[in-house]
């Protein structure tokens, strides 16, 4: 850390309350700023790590309606599922709160009153679009239509999906309100600015000139805005569900949630320190001390809030540090598609701790190893196996295992005494120990995924140690050198421990536990003393297990499923029924001799894809039809069924079949035929009228 520094304080971006968190989420940004200040902490540095559920905004509010509850309803469910899945996953915050809580919303509001009392915000009167028949202003989602800059028809009112620019709802083209589906109207309504033009020179200075280190993304797109002419920006919203906007003649007025959002990662600090001012210190000492170094944990959408909007509240509001660096991941795409919460296209947190209960590391080791940090990344499902079987199970665990077992084998599970090392052992701890040196270089520059390939690199070195010294072949004959051989062995397994500790928390504590390791301090990383002469081990436990191809291939599936059940209901979207027919005269209908029959057999006509041969009991008689419905179904699916059939159709030969009369089916969205039968049974021939 540079000298300046006494402390870091860790933010990582406060999730919508407005759906369970998934895959991209800890891959973007909870895995990354775990691992960072777990490392810090082992390091013994003083770090404090806040986290917390962003529980305002538009997309709560219009989920609550969908669901016809309250939008508190929606936060609590979802910050409670959210918050124990990090839990499980150990991530581990030092508080987890929420926006809603009584000590954010006076502390946001009061930020405001600041920046209003010092003439810091702009008040405007501008026409918003507003919804007659709900009666309410238009914020951001509560708007579609078409985006100017790419005609995507369903552009949203604060951002285009497709082109994904940045969007207001007046700019939008044939705008429809998703409350009521009408076209709003203009309305006239005042709101309150933040002028980013007049902080356009100080940020370029700040983040242009003073911090070039910023990951290239970062800075590419502050450089690209600040590029451009700043614009002030709405900071209140008309809208029912928020920080009411504390001002006179603001009612039915909310704070802007990207307005109070980062403000959450402040008063989440307030409210832990507090709840612990012996442990925690004052709330000022972690975000008003220049001795304190700021770091944000963000996705690549949250770039602009944390690098310019909220520097400028800082600023605005005077006495705040500004962040030291804000390390933000591009997205990871699930099975080369992009990850949609609306699709249900995810790995859901909750879901994947019930379907692989104990395998929290596992998914945290293929997330970091994928980690989206320069570009935007995938994630398939063959990967996570093939990165459990080769490398968790096959060089990481494998190692421990023989390690462990060995020393049970040869020294009743104690550890042995070394005796003098030869030119091999000392080559393999000489590499072990450059090992290290790389690892922080990498964590300190925040490039995790480098990181964690060179403690995997570490566990390498212990798995063809053993496989090259072959410890079971000279037991016969050299007992002096397998003591020494299975004590430095020992030693890496303890120096796994704590090299694995920040990025698989569970299995390094696992491993500590089997090794009977008391402490666990980065600086004791690359000793070959860890484990004292002598010491007792718990009896050798497997860290990681195989993932079969049958497991993988569910998942894969569930996927598929997804996918279908998407494209079916967009189909049935912008599904339309034909136009009406031309009118017929009665006597045209008379001529149509439709009756009930029972389909006795069907079997597909070879050499065709579409075409099924039935025969059909009619009442009248037992007659063959050939129908155009192979894809459809099987065919037994169709024997016994009772179906409409048009009796008096000229026969006509399919394939050499004569086929006389036809079946009427309906057809889905999709155009596949589905049977359709009379609610009871009727005698075959009754006649439909
Ligand atoms: O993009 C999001 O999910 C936002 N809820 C992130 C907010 S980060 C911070 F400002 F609180
Ligand atoms: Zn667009």
């Amino acid at each position: 850390m540079d000298r300046k520094f006494k402390r870091t304080l860790v933010t990582s971006a406060l999730p919508y309350a407005n759906g369970p968190v998934h895959i991209g989420h800890l891959a973007g940004v909870y895995v990354p700023a775990d691992i960072y200040v777990r490392y810090l902490r082992l390091k013994g540095e003083e770090v404090l790590f806040v986290g917390g559920s962003d529980e305002h905004g538009v997309p709560i509010t219009i989920r609550a309606r969908k669901e016809g509850i309250t939008p508190q309803d929606v936060v609590d469910r979802y910050h409670s599922l959210i918050k124990k899945s990090f839990e499980e996953f150990g991530i581990s915050f030092d508080i987890y709160s929420r926006t809603t809580s009584e000590t954010h919303h006076k502390f946001a509001a009061e930020w405001f009153r600041k920046l209003y009392d010092e003439g810091k915000l702009v008040e405007e009167t501008t026409t918003q679009l507003y919804d007659e028949e709900a009666g309410q202003f238009l914020a951001d989602r509560y708007v579609t239509g078409e985006c100017p800059h790419c005609h995507n028809e369903h552009a949203y009112g604060d951002q285009c999906e497709k082109c994904g620019r940045d969007l207001s709802p007046t700019e939008l083209i044939n705008p429809r309100s998703t409350i009521s589906g009408s076209t709003p109207v203009m309305k006239e309504t005042k709101n309150w600015y933040l002028p980013l033009n007049q902080y356009q020179d100080w940020l370029k200075q700040w983040i242009l000139e003073e911090h070039k280190e910023w990951r290239p993304n970062v800075y590419g797109q502050c450089k690209s805005w600040l590029d451009m002419d700043l614009q002030p920006r709405a900071m209140t919203r008309d809208l029912d569900w928020g920080i009411p906007v504390p001002v006179e003649g603001a009612e039915g007025k909310v704070l802007y949630v990207w307005f109070d959002a980062p403000i959450g990662y402040v008063s989440n600090t307030v409210e832990l320190c507090a709840k612990d001012p012996a442990k925690w210190g004052s709330w000022q000492k972690w975000w008003q001390d220049d001795t304190t170094r700021l770091v944000h944990f963000i996705g690549k959408d949250n770039i602009v809030f944390h690098c310019l909007i909220f520097p400028v509240m800082m600023k605005a509001h005077g006495g705040y540090i500004l962040p030291d660096n804000v390390p933000s991941n591009e997205f990871l795409n699930l099975e080369d598609d992009k990850i949609s919460t609306s699709r249900n296209w995810a790995v859901w947190l909750n879901e994947y701790l019930e379907e692989f209960p104990g395998k929290q590391d596992v998914l945290r080791y293929v997330l970091t190893a994928n980690a989206p940090e320069t570009k935007d990344n995938n994630f398939t499902w063959k990967d996570f196996q093939a990165r459990n079987n080769n490398e968790l199970v096959a060089i990481f665990g494998n190692f421990v295992n023989r390690a462990v077992v060995l020393t049970h084998k040869y020294f009743e599970g104690r550890v042995p005494a070394a005796g003098e090392w030869t030119d091999y052992d000392r080559a393999t701890m000489d590499e072990f120990l450059g090992v290290k040196a790389t690892v922080e270089e990498y964590l300190d520059a925040f490039r995790f995924r480098d990181a964690q390939k060179e403690v995997m690199n570490l566990a390498r070195i212990g798995n063809k140690y053993l496989a090259d010294t072959e410890p079971w072949k000279l037991a016969k004959t050299d007992m002096g050198r397998v003591a020494t051989i299975m004590n430095l062995s020992l030693q890496i397994a303890a120096n796994l421990a704590i090299a694995f500790e920040p990025f698989l928390p569970f299995s390094a504590a696992r491993l500590r536990r089997m090794l009977h390791m008391e402490a666990c301090r980065w600086d004791t990383l690359g000793r070959t003393d860890l484990l004292a002469v002598g010491q007792a081990l718990e009896p050798a436990e497997l860290l990681f297990e195989k993932i079969e191809d049958s497991v993988v291939e569910a998942q894969v599936q569930k996927l598929l499923a997804t996918k279908q059940a998407n494209e079916a209901a967009a189909q049935a979207a912008g599904w339309q029924p034909e136009p009406q027919a031309a009118d017929i005269a009665f006597e045209d209908f008379e001529k149509l001799d439709i009756r009930i029959g029972t389909i006795l057999e069907a079997k597909p006509v070879p050499k065709t894809d579409k075409l099924m041969e039935l025969l059909v009991d009619t009442g009248l008689d037992r007659r063959t039809i050939v129908s155009g419905v192979a894809a459809s179904f099987t065919p037994e699916e169709m024997v016994g069924r009772q179906v409409p059939v048009l009796m008096n159709l000229a026969p006509r030969k399919f394939r050499g079949i004569e086929s006389r009369g036809m079946i009427l089916y309906a057809t889905d969205a999709q155009g596949k035929y589905v049977l359709t039968s009379p609610a009871k049974k009727v005698p075959e021939g009754s006649g439909l009228k």
